[in-house]
């Protein structure tokens, strides 16, 4: 009897987690396939261990803006602490670096405000904030193509923050309908 109540508790509430995440990723990877892959979506709210806990879409988009801007701020801060230190960077590099520190860095704004705008039922900023936010990845990646040969330090982290970013979008636009 005892272990029924605690597979019925305990099992549950994950496997209603569990279906938010998967069901979410589903439906957001199927309105977009190209950008944004199903397994990665689900990978990424696994990373989270808030996401097991979650019982609606507007926990997810919390959880998904605040995942977007970490990495958003932990690319600010490897430009910042460790690729503008590095002296193998010429001049043009070290340019195109800061154009990229400068945009993730007001990109924590545009995230910001546009989920509190979607919180606020204000979807035309919401959609506009996270669209500037999320072109911050391709944006920094082409600062570094005004150059010819120049090969970019952040290709990786610049395609990894588009991902996320894409997601924020995704459900952004999944509660606007
Ligand atoms: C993400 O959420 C954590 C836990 O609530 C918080 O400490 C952190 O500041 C948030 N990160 C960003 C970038 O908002």
């Amino acid at each position: 009897m005892s272990q029924i109540f605690i597979i019925l508790f305990v099992a549950l509430p994950l496997a209603k987690a569990r279906n938010l995440v998967t069901d979410t990723c589903m439906k957001i990877s199927k309105a977009d396939p190209e950008n944004i892959k199903y397994g990665f979506c689900v990978k990424t709210f696994g990373s989270d261990p808030r996401s097991t806990k979650a019982s609606s879409v507007d926990e997810l988009v919390d959880i998904s803006f605040n995942l977007t801007s970490s990495k958003s701020k932990s690319i600010t801060s490897t430009i910042n602490q460790v690729l503008l230190k590095d002296p193998k960077f010429d001049p043009f590099a070290r340019s195109a670096l800061e154009t990229c520190s400068d945009l993730y860095s007001d990109g924590l704004d545009d995230l910001q405000t546009g989920l509190e705008a979607l919180k606020g039922g204000d979807f035309p900023t919401a959609m506009s904030r996270v669209s500037a936010a999320l072109d911050n990845g391709p944006d920094c990646e082409d600062t570094f193509k005004e150059k010819e040969g120049e090969v970019s330090p952040l290709t990786k982290e610049n395609d990894e923050y588009f991902h996320l970013a894409v997601i924020s979008l995704s459900l952004t636009v999944l509660l606007k309908k």
